[in-house]
């Protein structure tokens, strides 16, 4: 069954206590938190202090995707911020392995990122590494925007190289999903469905958190 994590970029943060609230009662699996800089992404949103009062109000697992330059300055921040995943950038990294060192060191699982024009094969490497893939299938740095087609390829790749080398890595797939879509992202090998605006602007969040559940 697939892993279901809503993306908190598109809350109404005037309501982000009752939002999480209503998360954390859903059968949504993980909450997805988008950090950003300004000058990795074109976007800024919020640091670790959001980050740890999110995380008072839940005991689900607190997936944090940071989209920003040199992560290895505050993986220790997010850490205490209570981050259970920590999930840097492929091409923020110079020195990728040592962040993902640093990240196992401080008892989080690591995740890396890659955006659309990255092609997985630069992750053959590091795989043996890491927890999660993060395959970005909108350029990062805004919720709302969507899938790129291309991903499914990616997925499918990234799909055969994990199982080749019989690890267990995750394989989430951010931006984009919908109900349309989320079928044939499933089909094509992914683990953790990422959704912001499909959750989160719906009528009902914890329907639609229902149905990409059921897929
Ligand atoms: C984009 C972020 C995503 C974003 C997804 O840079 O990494 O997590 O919030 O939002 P949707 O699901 O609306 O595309
Ligand atoms: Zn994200």
């Amino acid at each position: 069954m697939a892993i279901i994590a809503p993306s908190l970029l598109s809350a109404d943060f005037l309501h982000l206590k009752s939002v999480c609230e209503m998360l954390d009662k859903s059968n949504a699996d993980w909450f997805h938190l988008d950090v950003m800089d300004g000058r990795f992404v074109p976007n800024i949103s919020f640091g670790p202090m959001i980050v740890e009062f999110i995380r008072t109000t839940t005991q689900k697992c607190c997936d944090v995707h940071l989209m920003i330059e040199e992560p290895e300055k505050f993986a220790e921040a997010f850490k205490k911020a209570g981050a259970d995943n920590l999930t840097v950038h492929y091409e923020a990294c110079i020195h990728l392995h040592r962040n993902i060192q640093q990240i196992k060191s401080l008892d989080m699982k690591a995740g890396v990122a890659i955006n659309p024009h990255t092609p997985v094969e630069a992750l053959k490497d590091i795989l043996t590494e890491i927890d999660l893939v993060c395959l970005m299938s909108v350029n990062p740095g805004f919720g709302g925007q969507k899938f790129i087609p291309g991903t499914l390829e990616k997925i499918k790749s990234l799909r055969q190289m994990i199982d080749e080398r019989q690890l267990k890595v995750l394989i989430e797939i951010d931006g984009g999903v919908t109900i349309e879509n989320a079928a044939e992202i499933l089909s094509a090998g992914a683990d953790v469905l990422v959704a912001g605006n499909t959750v989160l602007k719906s009528d009902n969040p914890i329907h639609t958190i229902d149905i990409l559940k059921a897929f």
